[in-house]
């Protein structure tokens, strides 16, 4: 599974109501939300059962955050497949959503979910591209470990970035 990241140019905010979220647990009724979020930030279009199947390893790895009306306004899909590591396997917000915040809490609850777990580091995969994810991760202590050449399907190189958990 690749994370594949948006490379459309980040969109500043516009007047737009902050409106109330709540983070949770991943429910099967939110795959349809999910899937155009994917759609449109990653530009995948995954067999749904791929969601419920990912999440049976680590449940409070897959976190939702939803908006007041309990839609998905993102989610981050995280794996624990190696021992002591947790990896971030999906992870976007709803273009209409994004710079409110919603990512960082996505993120931070992730980072103490893995914490919770006894994990001490995370890695991810993002496209050497995606400037905004790489700016966002760098304000999260993640480093660029590795270069993965030719890591996406059209060929784009993708960076191994990691933290450790505190
Ligand atoms: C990367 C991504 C998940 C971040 O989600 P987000 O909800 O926009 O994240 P946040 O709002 O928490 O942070 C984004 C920026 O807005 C800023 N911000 C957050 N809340 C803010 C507020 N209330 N006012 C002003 N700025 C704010 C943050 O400081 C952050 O700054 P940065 O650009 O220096 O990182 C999102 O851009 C996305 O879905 N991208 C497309 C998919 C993708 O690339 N995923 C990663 C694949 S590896």
């Amino acid at each position: 599974m690749r994370c594949i990241a948006d490379t459309a140019p980040h969109l500043t905010a516009e007047p737009f109501p902050v409106p109330e979220y709540t983070i949770r647990g991943f429910r099967s009724r939110d795959i349809p939300a999910i899937a155009e979020i994917v759609a449109e930030a990653l530009n995948e279009h995954y067999d749904p059962s791929l969601y419920p199947s990912l999440s049976q390893q680590w449940p409070e790895g897959f976190l939702v955050l939803a908006d007041a009306t309990d839609r998905p306004a993102g989610f981050l899909l995280g794996v624990s497949q190696v021992a002591g590591e947790a990896r971030v396997l999906m992870f976007a917000v709803d273009r209409r959503h994004r710079s409110h915040g919603v990512g960082s809490r996505l993120m931070d609850a992730f980072l103490e979910r893995s914490r919770l777990r006894g994990l001490h580091r995370v890695t991810l995969e993002v496209r050497v591209s995606n400037a905004t994810a790489i700016r966002f991760y760098t304000r999260y202590q993640f480093s660029v470990v590795d270069l993965l050449r030719g890591y996406y399907s059209d060929g784009e190189n993708g960076y191994q970035m990691a933290r450790e958990v505190a």
